[in-house]
């Protein structure tokens, strides 16, 4: 008896220490959910079939958030990565949270609910944790532009939360009228916007405008800054300056980046294939920096973005 309790008592802890806790912190959203600040980022794996390894590195190392989209055709490989972690009993789904985003040619009301349904099959899910509006544009099957106003695509992702198929609801890729637009004419204000920023477009007014509208920003591309170096000329990864704030820390150009983006409250998305990077991007919550060592990761703002 008295081993079957202890047996217990064991598991309930382990439990907590590796599933509940993870190593990020999370943030509060507007409609009360929680949202890890970090998330293994999924897109541009030259090998979907390694996204499965991928997502069972990342929660061994202490993740507890992936962020994908049915355009990056990997929802299935990561299903298979959620459903792996689960079985082995490293994490419960409910201590997930899983993020997947609305391609723009279903942007009709009514093909809301069945996309998001066809996502939820893909990663062997009852619910996700957050849907997103892959990007305000519209477009056909054939990809042609389609003119269905983002109001109706909102209508549909309000539903999916209705029926509980998506915890918490978002969009991506907007800017502070489109969010406007939104909030003026619908019943759910988003809880979270996904745009890109990094050093090199640190997006303050955008972050700003989210903000005060109690709006969470997760940062894509987060590393766009070192990885795209030497384009447009921007400053990279040997930078004296980043190189003596990294030195200081004991830390890498990447947890710089990523720390400067956590300091600013934004959830970090970076995206890695490889175990030992995924280990590293995760290794930055035990380190703050100096509203001087801020100024400098300021310095390298050239509104740039990495897609122009
Ligand atoms: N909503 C949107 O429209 C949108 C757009 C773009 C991206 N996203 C999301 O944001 C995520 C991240 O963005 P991203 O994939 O564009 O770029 P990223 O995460 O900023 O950078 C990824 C690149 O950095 C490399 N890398 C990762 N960790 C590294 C490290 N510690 N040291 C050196 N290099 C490292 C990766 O190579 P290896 O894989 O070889 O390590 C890859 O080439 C995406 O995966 C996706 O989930 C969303």
């Amino acid at each position: 008896m008295k081993f079957i309790v202890n047996t217990v008592a064991f598991f309930a802890l382990f439990h907590v220490i590796s599933g509940l806790a993870g190593k990020a912190p999370t943030k509060t959203l507007n409609d009360g959910n929680q949202i890890p600040m970090l998330a293994l980022g999924t897109y541009g794996f030259d090998d979907i079939p390694r996204m499965r390894q991928a997502v069972n590195w990342a929660i061994e190392a202490g993740y507890r958030h992936i962020d994908t989209a049915a355009l990056y055709e990997n929802e299935e490989e990561i299903g298979k990565g959620i459903s792996d972690v689960i079985k082995h009993g490293l994490v419960k789904r409910e201590d997930l949270f899983i993020t997947t985003k609305l391609w723009n040619d279903k942007h009709a009301r009514h093909q809301v609910v069945p996309a998001l349904q066809e996502s939820l099959s893909k990663l062997g899910l009852d619910y996700v944790d957050l849907y997103l509006i892959h990007s305000p544009e519209a477009s056909n099957a054939d990809g042609s532009p389609a003119n269905i106003d983002y109001l109706e695509t909102w209508k549909g992702m309000e539903e999916a939360k209705k029926l509980g198929l998506a915890r918490s609801i978002g969009v991506s890729n907007f800017n502070t009228e489109q969010i406007d637009r939104i909030i003026k004419n619908s019943l759910i204000v988003p809880a979270v916007n996904q745009i890109e920023v990094h050093p090199s477009n640190s997006q303050e007014e955008a972050v700003k405008d989210c903000f005060e509208r109690n709006i969470a920003v997760m940062a894509y591309s987060p590393l766009g800054f070192f990885v795209s170096r030497g384009q447009n000329g921007r400053p990279g990864k040997d930078d004296p300056k980043i190189l003596n704030i990294a030195r200081k820390y004991n830390k890498t150009v990447t947890q710089i980046v990523l720390r400067y983006l956590l300091e600013r409250d934004l959830i970090v998305l970076p995206k890695s294939a490889k175990r030992h990077r995924i280990e590293e991007n995760i290794n930055v919550f035990d380190f703050h920096l100096t509203p001087e060592e801020m100024a400098v990761m300021k310095t390298f703002n050239s509104n740039t973005s990495i897609f122009d």
